[in-house]
């Protein structure tokens, strides 16, 4: 009873593309209990992809419940817990009106490419060649700017909002954060984001960490009769405001990062230098650049990596971001019915020897980093009479890695610094199979931790350290340290060399189809 007494944790809501989960960490970062949910994915049209805010609300919420029932089992309750940290989908928009605290729509998620044509408008106008030395994103259907002027364009509850000052912008940690405090009807409603996300909205300012005038002004966004989420360090004891109701009821959110940065952060990838590849529903590659912001010139982004505030100066990266990974095994699963769990895409991918000469282009949002081709479409190339699943599941899995191989290639352009190793984490880094092959195609090691909910790690950590549970990065030196595997690059340099020319080819190929 003595040691449950003096004993903290931190919570953390990890809110993805495809699931909600809450995990409880203890203060050696090793995860005591958790719940998950997956929730519903809309596709209403081609190209379009939305949740449901309530849905993604009430996922966390069942969550928070679930994990905490498990966590009075244990003998412990919500008062051991110091204070929770909240890590998300990143540049998914979601708007809702600030008097009632309803949604105006469905959420618009990151990889919807609704905006393609906007997009194209948008490059055509004056100045559209500053915004990246400015926000660090070069223009795309990616960021949350073209997102929300789609919905003020064509959505006339938002127009409405938008026109009467009534519209509230976020993305989905400014909504979780905000209706978590209780809405409109908290004492003082809580309407903010920390700097990890709003840098990829593409309205702020990557050096002074605020919104820019000439952001907000290129993409028409009248800051007076918007409510924009105010931008606050990913950590700290009171902007975030405190839980109201529920199992958690008076605990305070102490942090919030993107989950990309979040990973990275679960990671401890603290020095510059220090890369991470989280493989979900895509696949985010994150290199600490330092307290500098590095602007690529190799179609890579610059965005903040965290931000822990309290003196200390923020920390950016370079990212390379693919909008396909897992979601390319769930297509397998669900649209062509390849297998009926996403695990087991590994083992059909192991039941041939090597892709039988198919490439996958899984670009079914365009492709993204480094590429940035809008009008890419999802194309299998090399099938013959010879092609099985097996081939086209391991295809799926390459694309993944092959991609990767590009963004490394970009970032060591862009730094001057060759990578050794990568630190991996994310769904599809389960696979055996999937790391060995990145190894293998980059040439370089892939090092997996054993605990692999580094993204939730991360968000813990940023709250953690806001509420003293760790007071320095040097506290969490041992954290997620335990038990990693690397792999080490077993393939011919030249025979990998020849599959990367051949994916590059089909990359080539995927561009440009005729317009429907
Ligand atoms: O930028 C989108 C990213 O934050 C989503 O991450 O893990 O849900 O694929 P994930």
């Amino acid at each position: 009873e003595e040691e449950i007494m003096h004993r903290w944790f931190v919570g953390s809501i990890d809110q993805g593309t495809t699931s909600s989960r809450f995990l409880i960490f203890n203060g050696e970062g090793d995860p005591v209990a958790s719940h998950q949910i997956e929730f519903e994915n809309l596709y209403p049209k081609s190209g379009w992809h939305e949740h449901d805010p309530l849905e993604l609300l009430a996922s966390v919420e069942e969550c928070i419940e679930q994990a905490m029932r498990k966590f009075s089992d244990m003998g412990y309750s919500k008062s051991h817990i110091r204070s929770i940290g909240i890590t998300n989908q990143r540049e998914t928009t979601v708007v809702w009106d600030s008097n009632t605290g309803e949604p105006l729509y469905n959420a618009v998620v990151w990889p919807d490419t609704r905006t393609k044509a906007l997009v194209r408008e948008l490059k055509s106008r004056e100045h559209a060649n500053t915004l990246t030395e400015l926000c660090g994103l070069p223009l795309s259907t990616y960021p949350s700017s073209v997102k929300l002027l789609w919905l003020i364009q064509n959505v006339e509850a938002v127009k409405q909002a938008y026109e009467e000052g009534r519209l509230a912008f976020g993305t989905v940690d400014s909504w979780l954060i905000y209706k978590l405090n209780g809405g409109p009807k908290a004492e003082k409603p809580i309407h903010v984001t920390d700097s990890t996300n709003a840098s990829r909205t593409m309205f702020m300012n990557l050096r002074t960490l605020q919104y820019d005038d000439r952001l907000l002004g290129f993409f028409g966004i009248d800051r007076t009769k918007i409510h924009l989420p105010t931008i606050v360090p990913s950590s700290d004891p009171e902007c975030f405001g405190k839980v109201a109701s529920g199992a958690l009821s008076g605990v305070s959110i102490a942090g919030c990062l993107g989950d990309q940065s979040s990973a990275l952060v679960g990671q401890c990838g603290f020095s510059p230098g220090q890369a991470k590849n989280t493989y979900g529903t895509g696949c985010f590659l994150l290199y600490n650049v330092g307290t500098e912001p590095v602007i690529s010139k190799y179609g890579l982004l610059a965005t903040v990596a965290y931000d822990f505030g309290g003196g200390r100066k923020p920390v950016y990266a370079l990212e390379g971001s693919i909008a396909v990974a897992g979601s390319g095994v769930k297509f397998l699963m669900n649209n062509l019915g390849f297998v009926d769990q996403s695990s087991k895409i590994t083992e059909l991918a192991e039941s041939v020897e090597d892709n039988g000469g198919v490439v996958f282009v899984t670009a079914f949002s365009g492709l993204f980093a480094p590429y940035w081709i809008d009008d890419a479409k999802g194309t299998l190339f090399g099938i013959t009479q010879h092609t099985s699943k097996g081939h086209i599941a391991r295809a799926t899995l390459e694309a993944t890695c092959y991609q990767t191989k590009a963004i490394l290639d970009a970032m060591e352009k862009d730094s001057n610094h060759k990578l050794e190793s990568l630190a991996v984490d994310g769904g599809l880094s389960n696979s055996d199979l999937t790391m060995q092959t990145q190894a293998n195609i980059s040439g370089i090691r892939v090092d997996r931790p054993a605990m692999r909910e580094t993204t939730a790690l991360g968000a813990a950590i940023a709250a953690g350290l806001a509420t003293g549970v760790w007071s320095e990065l040097d506290d969490l030196k041992e954290v997620n340290q335990a038990g990693r595997r690397v792999f080490v690059p077993e393939m011919d340099r030249k025979v990998a060399q020849r599959l990367v020319r051949k994916w590059e080819q089909a990359v080539e190929m995927s561009r440009g189809w005729l317009k429907d």
